[in-house]
């Protein structure tokens, strides 16, 4: 499928990551730029950015960054793609960078009619306690909610006239008033952190939010009196939905939920799109391809963080000593290992959630 535009409200896009590199005018992600790599970096997940140099200076050189992300809290669940953001922001964090998560409560009100008193709580309950239990330190991090935040608030305001409904069409290929609030606000919330010190950030994106990136970069530009450092972004590619779409996403049925039971991961592994053949005798004689295993891209992103091991795992698959059935179990005591784990944090860190916004 071809796009002129990426579309961040979408969740469909086109596959071919090369191509994006050269038609949005991004840069390839230089993997010896940046020391220590996590798995999703090593293994080529992380493809591209804007002004990456300017992150892995301050990187190598113990120079201030920041590095910030947001969520809309439009489910009470957080589906398993969103660790891979979360994944960056650990790597950014352990690296020196300085931390935020906001919550885009007031996004998720105007895009998507939630409520700002349920918003509040489903961030509360489950997404602030997730990304602490995936690893991002609380104490370290700056969280806080776009409804609650008068210097974005105000920045979005003085920066709203740095926006022109052109460029909105040529970004966006549409203006509707929602987009165009909202979106300046998430620029306001790329930038505030400078407004206290000058300090170059990085925004780590699926690729469909690219636009925003750039609305950022330019607003940012253009915005003489603040004299802004252009926001870098590093991107990764997303992690499929477990039936083989491009995206996981909220709006599929099948999504993997970082909270999901036992019972739940069963159920959703047994329907994943593998790579293998249609009867057990030609998966033996041919071997499986897992290239087009949903499972495998779970190992590949999350599950598995040995390469000798992953490595090995799809030699055997390949060659059909290993069939679906026994993939399909492997995968399942993965991720019921990886939830039990998770969900002993979770449960601790929701304890700590009320203090973080104490003062
Ligand atoms: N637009 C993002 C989403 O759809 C949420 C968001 C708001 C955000 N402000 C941000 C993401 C700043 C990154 C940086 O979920």
């Amino acid at each position: 499928m071809k796009r002129e535009f990426i579309d961040p409200w979408s969740s469909v896009l086109s596959e071919d990551y090369r191509n994006i590199i050269r038609k949005f005018g991004l840069e390839k992600f230089d993997l010896s730029d940046f020391p220590e790599p996590n798995l999703l970096i090593r293994r080529g997940f992380v493809f591209a950015g804007r002004d990456l140099k300017k992150i892995s200076d301050c990187i190598k050189h113990k120079k201030r960054f920041y590095a910030l992300t947001g969520i809309m809290p439009t489910s009470d669940k957080v589906h398993f793609g969103t660790k891979s953001v979360i994944d960056q922001m650990i790597y950014l964090q352990k690296h020196g960078a300085e931390t935020y998560v906001l919550i885009a409560d007031l996004e998720a009100a105007a895009t998507r009619g939630v409520d700002l008193k349920e918003a509040r709580k489903r961030a509360m309950q489950v997404h602030i306690p997730c990304y602490i239990a995936l690893g991002l330190d609380s104490k370290r991090t700056k969280f806080y909610f776009q409804s609650e935040n008068n210097a974005v608030r105000n920045l979005a305001f003085e920066l709203s006239n740095k926006a022109t409904l052109n460029e909105y069409r040529a970004i966006y290929g549409n203006a509707e008033p929602s987009r165009i609030m909202v979106s300046i606000l998430q620029v306001a919330d790329i930038l505030h952190p400078q407004l206290k010190k000058k300090i170059p950030g990085v925004i780590p994106i699926g690729i469909d939010q690219d636009p925003h990136i750039r609305l950022s970069r330019d607003i940012a530009s253009r915005a003489k009196k603040f004299n802004f450092i252009p926001p870098s972004s590093i991107n990764h590619k997303f992690l499929p939905s477990l039936t083989g779409r491009l995206k996981m996403s909220k709006s599929e049925g099948n999504s993997l939920y970082l909270l999901d039971s036992d019972e739940e991961i069963k159920k959703k592994v047994a329907k994943a799109l593998t790579g293998g053949q249609k009867t057990l005798k030609e998966q033996k004689e041919k071997g499986a391809n897992p290239d087009k295993d949903m499972l495998f891209e779970l190992f590949r992103h999350h599950l598995i963080e040995d390469d000798d091991k992953l490595r090995q795992r799809e030699k055997d698959y390949r060659q059909g000593k290993i069939l679906d059935s026994e993939n399909k179990e492997y995968a399942t005591k993965l991720l019921i290992e990886f939830m039990h784990d998770f969900r002993k944090k979770y449960e601790k860190a929701k304890k700590q959630v009320d203090k973080l916004f104490r003062n």
